[in-house]
């Protein structure tokens, strides 16, 4: 099995970034974690950031036929991306959408998400945690 882990802007900046809602752990620590996880449940991972919507649809475009799952944090683009929607839409493939923060308990603006109509499942909240229950819920429902 092949999972894309697929990161929204401004989530290269983990660690730096606002760490009382988003923790201290850097986007490498994230990385590092969730290969970590992958070798430990013998699948193969991938993790891409972008802080462009455009290079987030590719990407998406990229996974049909390469990744059986993705898990994806779209950050600020959860909110408004009609276009990250299509695009999963267009593939197909399982996603799991992921929250670091509790964006329910946020702006009302964080409380609407486009991916959200696609996605199967959403982990909010759970920190960088989240993206491991993420992973092993593809793992579990798909391997
Ligand atoms: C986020 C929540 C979004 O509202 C925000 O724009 C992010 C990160 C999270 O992981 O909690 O960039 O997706």
């Amino acid at each position: 099995m092949h999972l894309l882990i697929l990161n929204g802007p401004n989530l290269n900046l983990l660690g730096l970034r606002e760490p009382d809602i988003y923790g201290k752990g850097s986007y490498a620590d994230l990385c590092g974690m969730i290969q970590s996880h992958a070798t430990e449940r013998n699948i193969t991972v991938e993790c891409k950031q972008s802080n462009h919507e455009g290079v987030l649809v590719e990407w998406i475009q990229d996974a049909y036929g390469n990744a059986d799952g993705i898990v994806f944090n779209p950050g600020a683009y959860t909110h408004t991306s009609i276009a990250l929607l299509d695009a999963l839409k267009a593939v197909g493939i399982p996603c799991v959408e992921v929250h670091i923060s509790d964006v329910n308990e946020r702006e009302p603006f964080r409380q609407i998400s486009y991916v959200a109509l696609y996605a199967e499942k959403r982990i909010i909240g759970q920190g960088l945690n989240g993206y491991l229950e993420a992973m092993d819920y593809l793992i579990d429902k798909y391997n």
